[in-house]
């Protein structure tokens, strides 16, 4: 027994020369390993009396277990020394500058649309809406052109199946708000539409803004001032000028193109009209007592040139060097 006494003491020595772990897992093996001292030692318990042999195994069993606290003890220190140096070559360096945060901004059109709805609300204009998958019904019957109508080719439409479409224009939330409402109206609504088109001034989806106004006494006049306004206020310009071309829309009569005075020249920016009686009939609005207009404007169209972009595209394109330039 005093042998396995010396064990102690020779293995903390031995453990403590370890400074790493794999160092003391072979250290270990030469005391507690398969053919280690203590083991040995405890096969050795076989070949004593049985008298001597509980005696003998206590005292091998108190070595063991100090030389096993020896062993934990190392280890315990190796691992607090590893995870100290991790720590130290983990600190952060409070001098470097922080890293940019860059902002995101509302899209140009999104920014178009809320100068239109705010300009018009000035004025007393509600804002309505309506679905974007329209049935036929809405998007052309109510609105004065029926089946077969050579004006539904004026639209090159999305079909979504037989009775559905993409709306081509805002026009059918006209229907849906005087279904709903007894005039006085006055609304705009704004939405996406969708039409089979793609060129630098025409894109299969765009937005519309529709304007609509019915009481007892509205006219042309009333139309042609309520857009030059609205106009010279969008492009803050007071020397504006909007003038009308004779047109055709089905659900107006008359009808006409309106463009704006724009450096020099003209620029269509949309269609208008008085809303037609077969229209009234549809949505049970006395035509008799009652009169309105409408009119259709090209949001893309106006955002292109507030801004001086060249290609309805961009607004697409999702090109963030382009998105950015946009914060009012
Ligand atoms: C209409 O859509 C009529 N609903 C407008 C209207 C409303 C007339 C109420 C009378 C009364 P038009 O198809 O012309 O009309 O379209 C109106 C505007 O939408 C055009 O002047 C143009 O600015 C814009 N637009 C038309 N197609 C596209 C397109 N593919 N991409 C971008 N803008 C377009």
């Amino acid at each position: 027994m005093a042998n396995l006494e010396y064990l102690i003491a020779e293995s903390q020595n031995d453990f403590n020369a370890c400074a790493d772990m794999p160092t003391l897992e072979n250290a270990k093996a030469k005391y507690l390993g398969k053919a280690g001292a203590l083991t040995e030692a405890l096969k050795g318990l076989g070949k004593l009396s049985s008298e001597e042999r509980p005696a003998a195994g206590a005292a091998i069993n108190v070595v063991k277990q100090a030389v096993e606290a020896a062993l934990n003890l190392r280890r315990e220190t190796i691992l607090n020394a590893v995870q100290a140096q991790q720590l130290s070559q983990e600190s952060i360096d409070v001098t470097l500058p922080a890293r940019a945060q860059s902002q995101g901004g509302l899209h140009p059109v999104t920014l178009t649309l809320q100068r239109i709805e705010q300009l018009f609300h000035s004025i007393g204009f509600d804002v309505a809406t309506g679905p974007e998958i329209e049935t036929d019904f809405y998007n052309f019957t109510a609105l004065n052109i029926p089946e077969n109508h050579p004006a539904r080719a004026m639209h090159d439409t999305f079909y979504v199946d037989e009775s559905n479409v993409l709306r081509t224009h805002t026009s059918p939330v006209q229907i849906h708000y005087m279904e709903d409402k007894a005039p006085p109206l006055k609304i705009i609504a704004p939405g996406r539409v969708y039409r089979v088109d793609s060129d630098a001034t025409h894109s299969p989806m765009f937005h519309q803004v529709e304007g609509l106004w019915v009481d007892e006494n509205i006219s042309f006049a009333n139309l042609k001032g309520v857009v030059q306004d609205f106009l010279q206020k969008f492009f803050e310009r007071d020397d504006l000028t909007v003038r009308f071309r004779p047109s055709f829309f089905p659900f107006t009569e008359p009808s006409a193109e309106m463009d704006m005075s724009w450096n020099g020249g003209w620029l269509e920016i949309g269609g208008c009209g008085m809303v037609h009686p077969e229209v009234f009939k549809h949505v049970n609005i006395d035509s008799e007592k009652y009169r309105g207009f409408a009119f259709g404007l090209g949001v893309e169209r106006l955002a292109m040139l507030r801004y001086g972009v060249n290609d309805l595209r961009h607004f697409f394109n999702n090109d963030l060097r382009f998105l950015s330039q946009f914060n009012k």
